[in-house]
């Protein structure tokens, strides 16, 4: 019979009985679901609520069923439906009448709602860990790259030259805030619904501080109702996923683009890419193409969950265990992709020649032309024409700038000197943006110590 069959006449549809169930998905949480229950049966026991007896008894036999899951002894099955009432069932067997009084003052809409809280702030834990990993692979690239000269770009035309440290930094900037989003959503989400019976409260007499604080919540969720119905640290979590999944797919964008041979910036190493099984010369990228093509089904658990959402009348209704399915997923799909994708940066072999000779190509230099005449008191837009006539000259005479004799260069300005061929070295254009933020050595140093100075920090909190 069923935990609930008291009320029942028949026999559940088989097809309902599986598909009621939520076993397959929740059974990953049994850890939080004992240690929320033994919290609950620790408190219970020092309100007087149940006997100290029943508590041992319980404390003792959720422990062995704890010990015999994490050895894979236990079977979990379809027919008590989920990970809540899985345990309690194996409880009572093991322990009889005093597993039985376990559930006094509860209802599973707040030992999911607990379950689920303690289960994603492991698991928020973790992804900021990769998080810091992946960190410190591009800040590896980053600090073997402050002088690499590589085309800055915009509309993916050559822009400006920039180092590769700097280009790579970006995306150090990026995780940064991440990690950032993670730890907030973790923060917010800190807080106990346990306690908050169905959606009503309770007759009993708990102490809600005690098993918020046995948790290692903040505090107790104040609303009942919005104890068992709130799913927002579920979209949270779900919309930072999202955001760090798009950073993801950007940088593998660009890793599928560096690799190409129209490109060759970089490398990937054998252990990091895949072949083709009939033209034997290639090489693929597989795995930041998967890393982009896996942004799309996190989004989609995002969107899949806000619909989920949007229509449910308080306070729980069964729509609401749609929510793991969506979470997990993306829980272990920002997981594996972090980790594959910090061994690819890692491993990459960066082609420093390649990229100097792609931003010698295409101009990179011009602005620095013109600001050159203007820091000789050419009004700046005066000097981009100037510089822009040059650059027509230069496509047809198939030169670049710097290709140009003085006599050339002053058939546009007088104020042209033969200082304007150091001017118009890319190493002099990149180091002279000294700018804060900018792409100076200096500069990119300053980054570096701020991404290690934060790397240092956050593990130290570890
Ligand atoms: N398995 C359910 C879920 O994941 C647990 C809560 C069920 N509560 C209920 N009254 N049916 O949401």
């Amino acid at each position: 019979m069923k935990l609930w069959g008291g009320r029942f006449q028949k026999e559940t549809d088989e097809l309902v009985n599986a598909f009621n169930a939520s076993i397959q998905v929740d059974s990953r949480m049994y850890r939080e679901d004992i240690q929320g229950s033994m919290a609950h049966a620790a408190m219970l026991a020092d309100r007087g609520i149940i006997s100290r007896e029943d508590n041992e008894q319980i404390q003792a036999g959720l422990q062995s069923i704890l010990e015999d899951a994490e050895a894979g002894r236990v079977a979990f099955t379809e027919d008590n439906e989920d990970i809540h009432m899985n345990v309690e069932t194996l409880l009572t067997a093991r322990i009889g009448d005093a597993g039985k009084r376990l559930h006094t003052g509860r209802s599973r809409n707040d030992q999911v709602a607990v379950d689920l809280r303690l289960n994603l702030r492991r698991e928020i834990r973790e992804i900021q860990e990769d998080v810091l990993d992946l960190m410190e692979a591009v800040l590896d690239q980053a600090r073997q790259h402050q002088e690499t000269v590589v085309p800055g770009y915009t509309h993916l035309q050559r822009a400006q030259p920039i180092s590769f440290a700097h280009h790579l930094l970006a995306y150090a900037a990026m995780l940064r805030r991440d990690y950032g989003r993670l730890a907030d959503c973790g923060e917010r989400m800190n807080l106990c619904p346990l306690g908050s019976g169905a959606l009503a409260g309770t007759t009993y007499p708990i102490d809600r501080w005690e098993t918020a604080k046995a948790l290692g919540f903040a505090a107790p969720m104040s609303n009942s109702i919005d104890g068992v119905s709130d799913r927002d640290y579920a979209l949270e979590l779900l919309s930072d996923l999202s955001i760090l999944m798009m950073h993801l797919s950007r940088f593998s964008e660009e890793v599928i683009l560096w690799c190409s041979w129209e490109f060759k910036f970089i490398e990937l190493d054998d252990a990091f890419s895949t072949g083709s099984s009939i033209m034997p010369q290639k090489k693929n990228p597989d795995v930041a193409e998967l890393v982009r093509g896996k942004t799309g089904r996190v989004y989609g658990d995002l969107i899949g969950l806000l619909t989920t959402l949007k229509g449910i009348p308080l306070a729980y209704n069964k729509d609401l265990q749609e929510d793991k399915e969506a979470v997990f997923d993306a829980v272990d799909t920002v997981k594996v992709c972090l980790r594959v994708f910090t061994g690819m940066i890692r491993t990459m072999r960066v082609l420093p020649e390649n990229m100097r000779r792609a931003a010698g190509g295409g101009f990179t230099n011009a602005t620095d032309c013109a600001d050159y005449l203007a820091k000789k008191g050419v009004p700046f837009r005066d000097a981009y024409t100037a510089v822009g006539n040059l650059v027509y000259y230069c496509v047809e005479h198939g030169k670049t700038l710097e290709q140009l004799s003085l006599e050339e260069l002053r058939q546009v300005s007088p104020l042209f000197e033969e200082d304007v061929y150091e001017a118009l070295r890319l190493e002099t254009c990149m180091n002279q943006r000294k700018s804060y933020g900018g792409t100076a050595v200096t500069e990119t140093a300053r980054q570096i110590q701020e991404v290690e100075t934060f790397l240092r920090e956050k593990r130290a909190a570890e």
